[in-house]
């Protein structure tokens, strides 16, 4: 038998997933690879299941049926816990400790911490490690969130909507620290309802509608779909494209 030269092995897998939430079918059937080295974008309108699916990543909710795996482990293993990083939709962390107190804090659970000041400066908290969590603005707090994703020097990272209720200047804040983190090695998957932004930020965007994934490809390449009008006419497109087969 011929031998198969090394395979990068994928740093997330979705496999057939589907996700049954008692008679509420949330995802269907959904195939999701994320390589090394790629920013994958998840599209898709309220309810379509992206929350799900990153939830079941990241070991948080069983899947009904399929694969799903980090580095090839279990989601819900230790070492699917100590190669990822994430930011949920809805976050709750504890309003009377410190920044500096949430970074240590987070970075204890991790076996190769990034130093206090790399997580400092990768989050662009500067100034502000001092401070008690419940006195951040709303966009200081989503700092501080992206800096407990990252201070675990996590191989993949998990963005639920993380640019929600960010000025424009936070929001390209975060972007750049996104790229970076990508620039260093790193692999994300990125839920956004902003279609500049998976523009902008990733390499392949995988739309999803009614917990199927209804398209993917390189931005362009989605872009095609709406006859060159821009993402945002394609992303239509392809909703009522999909929205129509259901039906039928
Ligand atoms: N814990 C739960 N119990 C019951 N139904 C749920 C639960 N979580 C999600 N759902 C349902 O599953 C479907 C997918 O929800 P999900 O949160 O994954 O969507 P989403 O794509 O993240 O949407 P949004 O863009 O609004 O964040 C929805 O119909 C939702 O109501
Ligand atoms: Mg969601």
């Amino acid at each position: 038998m011929p031998v198969a030269g090394p395979v990068a092995q994928p740093v997330a897998e979705l496999r057939g997933i589907t996700k049954n939430y008692g008679a509420i079918a949330a995802l269907r059937g959904i195939h999701l690879t994320i390589e090394p080295g790629e920013l994958v974008a998840l599209l898709g309108p309220n309810g379509a299941g992206k929350t799900t699916a990153v939830r079941i990543l990241l070991g948080l909710t069983p899947a009904t049926s399929g694969r799903a795996a980090i580095f090839g482990h279990h989601p819900a293993s230790r070492e699917a816990r100590l190669r990822r990083g994430a930011q949920l939709q809805v976050a709750k962390v504890p309003e009377t400790l410190r920044v500096r107190e949430h970074i240590e804090l987070f970075s204890s659970y991790y076996e190769n911490p990034l130093p206090f000041a790399e997580t400092i400066a990768a989050a662009g908290l500067k100034g502000i490690e001092n401070r008690l969590f419940g006195d951040l603005s709303g966009g200081q707090r989503q700092r501080v969130l992206f800096a407990l994703a990252i201070c675990g020097n996590p191989g993949l990272l998990l963005l639920d909507e993380p640019t929600v209720g960010l000025d424009v200047e936070a929001r390209r804040g975060l972007w750049t620290r996104i790229r970076e983190y990508v620039a260093r090695g790193g692999s994300v998957l990125l839920t956004t309802h902003y279609l500049d932004e998976a523009d902008a930020l990733a390499n392949r965007i995988a739309v999803i509608n009614q917990g199927r994934i209804a398209a993917e490809g390189t931005p362009a390449e989605i872009k095609e779909r709406g006859a060159a009008a821009g993402l945002e006419d394609a992303f239509l497109a392809i909703m009522k494209e999909s929205s129509l087969q259901e039906v039928a």
